[in-house]
């Protein structure tokens, strides 16, 4: 495939962690370019950096150093109030551990992210439940997180991550908790979420698997990229 826009770009970002006297040096400038309707799978081992990258990249946390632009928006310029609306309206997320709130039904949680929008309820109940749909639980609307499985809980996250319309989706191993075949199966939706939207895709992974059918790869290395390569992928 072909990929002309760029959605996001980050430049020479570094993150510099204060521990008491000690200074960690996390990140030591990152540049990556991320295009309209790319996957891009980052991997490297633990404790390279991923998630901090990832934090950065979605605007959960300030670079030491360093500028992402996403649409066009140079996100760290806003104050803290303005960076969360816009991530709230720009960007969706997919952690490791789903973070569904366990006392609302599968449609609550995943309308949660409009609820703020002030938009007319019913509409949005109508949103919810077309994504839930979209991602095999439709039959699961009013099961609450205790009542799902894990698969099903992550299906339900990645519902949630697409309530606003987000530009991309930043997701940290969404499939790290799952047995081989809910992890297929997760794997499976996302791409057909991509492809079918054009939607843009940043997911840290482990699975090499999953990293191979990327469009583009980007490994960390002791708070460097250490490789990126594009694949071919249909
Ligand atoms: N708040 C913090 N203060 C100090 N050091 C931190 C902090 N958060 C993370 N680190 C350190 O930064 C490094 C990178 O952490 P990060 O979570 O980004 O790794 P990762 O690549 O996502 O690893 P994993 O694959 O295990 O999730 C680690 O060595 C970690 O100990
Ligand atoms: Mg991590």
């Amino acid at each position: 495939m072909d990929f002309e826009q760029v959605l996001l770009q980050a430049r020479d970002i570094h993150r510099v962690y204060k521990l008491g006297k000690n200074k960690v040096h996390i990140l030591k400038g990152i540049n990556l370019d991320v295009h309209k309707g790319e996957i891009v799978a980052l991997t490297g081992h633990s404790g390279a950096g991923k998630s901090t990258l990832l934090q950065i990249l979605g605007g959960l946390d300030r670079p030491s150093e360093g500028a992402v632009e996403i649409d066009g928006t140079n996100i760290f310029k806003k104050s803290d109030d303005a960076l969360s609306q816009f991530r709230n309206q720009t960007i969706g997320f997919v952690f490791q551990f789903h973070h569904l709130l366990s006392e609302f039904t599968a449609i609550e949680n995943v309308m949660m992210p409009a609820m703020i929008s002030g938009k007319n309820k019913n509409e949005l109940y109508g949103k919810a439940e077309y994504l839930l749909d979209e991602v095999g639980l439709g039959h699961r609307l009013k099961h609450r997180p205790g009542e799902l499985s894990g698969g099903e809980m992550q299906r339900a996250a990645v519902a949630r991550a697409l309530m606003n319309d987000p530009k991309i989706v930043m997701a940290d191993e969404p499939s790290g908790n799952l047995d081989q075949g809910s992890s297929n199966a997760l794997h499976k939706l996302l791409w057909q979420l991509s492809r079918k939207d054009n939607r843009t895709f940043v997911i840290v992974t482990h699975n090499m698997d999953l990293a191979s059918n990327a469009d583009k790869v980007i490994e960390i290395f002791d708070g460097r990229i250490s490789k990126e390569q594009l694949n071919q992928v249909v």
